[in-house]
């Protein structure tokens, strides 16, 4: 009979830490950014679409993606929406309440490994805030680029959030492009989805960049990540040249229980950005 004599080391990301949340604001009607801290340590280093495991005490965990910039050091954003019983324990945690946190892991944004001289980086709904701590990157001229567009659609003028990054992205030189599944009073910009946006069918309203000497990232719900990569592939980018996030339900975050695998990638571990050269097969939607 084996005895065991000593256990195997346990990975600090199966460790939850507990994390208080210093401040809460309400981005739309059901999405909340909670700014937390570790309650005892150090706030650990994290790239851009790197993500954590939250979890709220008695309910459980979901994996939420980092949305501050990197060179915020005094707390970490997590952006939530209230889409079922963890995140709506997580959105209505008071400020001064604990919460659990597990990361951050994953591959992040491949901004440092970029060879092509314009960037364009594609946002719809929530999934703008992996993107945040990029574009935030570029816009502070971390990593240049002869031109960066950012192009973001939401499903009204309320659920398009971070307005003011948005501005100031605008006034320091990103070529913001802005749409919106359906208009309100106020809204003067087009209306449609965000692979409108790509190439010139949107005139000025869109982003126009030299495709072929164009890096993409993506990041939204399925269905606007395969539509957009699409259009960027017509308009010429190489299919090497477009990455994009991958969600999946997540439980261990440590390539431990294969809940979040999606043919050959384990998300949690060799995800959440992929190279669409190497997912776009797997990454299919349904026919409409
Ligand atoms: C890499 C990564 C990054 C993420 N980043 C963020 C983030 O920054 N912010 C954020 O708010 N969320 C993020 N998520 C999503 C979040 O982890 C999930 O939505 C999580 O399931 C929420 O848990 P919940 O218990 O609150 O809701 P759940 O009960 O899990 O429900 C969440 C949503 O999924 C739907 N749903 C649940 N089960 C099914 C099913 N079987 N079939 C179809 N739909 C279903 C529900 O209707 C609801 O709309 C991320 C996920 C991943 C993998
Ligand atoms: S979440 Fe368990 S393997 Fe990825």
């Amino acid at each position: 009979m084996t005895t065991l004599t000593s256990t195997p080391p346990i990975s600090p990301l199966l460790v939850p830490r507990p994390y208080q949340v210093v401040d809460k604001i309400e981005e739309s009607g059901d999405i909340f950014s909670l700014h937390v801290v570790p309650v005892e340590g150090e706030l650990p280093e994290f790239r851009p679409a790197q993500v954590s495991m939250l979890g709220a005490f008695g309910v459980g965990e979901a994996a939420i993606s980092i949305s501050s910039a990197t060179t915020t050091t005094d707390f970490h954003a997590y952006t939530v929406r209230d889409a079922g019983p963890i995140t709506h324990a997580l959105v209505n945690t008071e400020v001064g309440g604990v919460i659990t946190v597990r990361g951050p892991f994953g591959r992040p944004w491949p901004i440092n490994e970029i060879d092509t001289n314009q960037l364009v980086i594609i946002g719809g709904g929530l999934g703008i805030a992996p993107l945040r701590a990029a574009v935030d990157e570029v816009v502070d001229h971390l990593y240049r680029f002869d031109r960066f567009a950012f192009v973001y659609g939401a499903k009204t003028p309320s659920d398009l959030v971070y307005s003011d990054d948005i501005e100031r992205w605008n006034s320091s030189g990103a070529e913001v492009s802005l749409i919106v599944d359906a208009g309100d009073g106020d809204w003067t910009g087009p209306v449609g989805v965000v692979p409108d946006l790509l190439g010139g069918d949107a005139g000025d309203h869109g982003a126009n960049l030299d495709w072929s000497d164009t890096t993409a990232f993506i990041c939204g719900p399925d269905i606007m990540m395969h539509f957009s990569a699409a259009k960027l592939l017509g308009l010429g980018v190489p299919s090497h040249k477009i990455w994009i996030t991958l969600e999946r339900n997540m439980q261990c975050g440590n390539a431990l229980c294969g809940h979040c695998q999606l043919g050959p990638v384990i998300i949690c571990r060799d995800g959440p950005v992929a190279n669409y050269a190497d997912i776009g097969p797997f990454h299919q939607v349904r026919d409409l």
